[in-house]
């Protein structure tokens, strides 16, 4: 099975992330969660993390709070997408089980450490706070990650939260620029991708139809969630961002991309979080990205919902 540590602020796209990777149990063996704080404080991540493991009845797996903020800046949220939790929509279960003891950054390093060179895979659903700050305390770690798989970025769609950047490079625009300069193999699922994936009427019509919890709910989720999207790029449904990482671990023939260099900017107010992609290899920096830049829809949808159908 493919081992994964799973960074993310849920989030109503990562709920349906997580979902995926709960539905898909035969693959992906889940080490443990690390809430970040992101679309939404801490807080509020954690419980939500909490909140879905109880949904897919998957208490077993351990969830950790990371840093309460971003490595050198103040957090930035998204309450304007997500509503005042971060993962609004349908009343979701109350957590029973707690939180894991141990900070988020501890966990990381140890379970690298401890699990065998190159078997875990970090999924970055979020801003990547604190993998970045576990490789500045452990940087033994890196050689050890047997890759990166995230959602984050954007180039030919530029951005979400500025005019040039994705909202999860943004809100830590350092951590991203160190986890690219690591050395670790890493894919890049952008905006570029993830606005040709959109939740149009059919599809959350389809997902509401498999008539389980898990299902139900994610419908619901990605229902509330959509309507800003809706409004803002008057599209026929929104943009589904965090199943991308699932989707390239289980399919990576639906998608399309290339191995390229990406730096992102730290030091503009301007431009501030943008990952500058080398599409067309015009520099000699190292090709240190698998850039996703298109993705099959049908059959990314076709694939949650099959994963969806597995869980309660
Ligand atoms: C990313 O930003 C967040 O608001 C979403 O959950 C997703 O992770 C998309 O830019």
């Amino acid at each position: 099975k493919r081992k994964l540590i799973i960074l993310t602020d849920p989030g109503q796209d990562q709920a349906a992330a997580i979902l995926m990777i709960l539905g898909a149990p035969e693959i992906f063996d889940v080490l443990g969660m690390v809430a970040t704080a992101g679309n939404i404080d801490l807080g509020y991540t954690t419980t939500n993390c909490l909140k879905l493991l109880e949904l897919a009845g998957r208490t077993d797996i351990p969830v950790y709070a990371g840093c309460p903020r971003p490595m050198m800046r103040d957090l930035v949220t998204a309450e304007h997408v997500h509503g005042p939790t971060g993962l609004d929509g349908p009343q979701l279960p109350e957590p029973v089980t707690e939180i894991a003891s141990g900070h988020g950054v501890e966990f990381i390093i140890h379970t690298l450490r401890e699990q065998p060179a190159g078997e875990v895979t970090i999924c970055g659903l979020s801003p990547l706070t604190n993998l970045a700050m576990a490789l500045v305390q452990a940087p033994d770690i890196a050689p050890r990650i047997r890759d990166i798989v995230a959602m984050a970025g954007a180039y030919f769609e530029v951005g979400n939260i500025t005019p040039s950047a994705e909202f999860n490079v943004y809100v830590d625009p350092e951590a991203a620029d160190i986890v690219l300069n690591a050395g670790i193999p890493m894919t890049m699922l952008p905006l570029d991708v993830t606005h040709q994936m959109l939740s149009t009427p059919d599809r959350l019509s389809a997902m509401r139809a498999l008539g389980n919890r898990c299902g139900v709910a994610t419908a619901e989720m990605l229902e509330f969630s959509e309507s800003f999207d809706l409004n803002k790029y008057g599209w026929e449904g929104a943009p589904l961002h965090g199943p991308c990482v699932p989707a390239f671990m289980l399919q990576p023939e639906m998608f399309e991309g290339r191995q390229i260099n990406v730096t992102v900017e730290t030091g503009s107010q301007l431009t501030r979080g943008m990952t500058v992609a080398d599409w067309w290899q015009i520099t000699d920096r190292e090709r240190n990205v698998f850039y996703v830049r298109n993705g099959d829809a049908e059959a990314y949808y076709a694939l949650l919902l099959k994963c969806l159908g597995n869980l309660p």
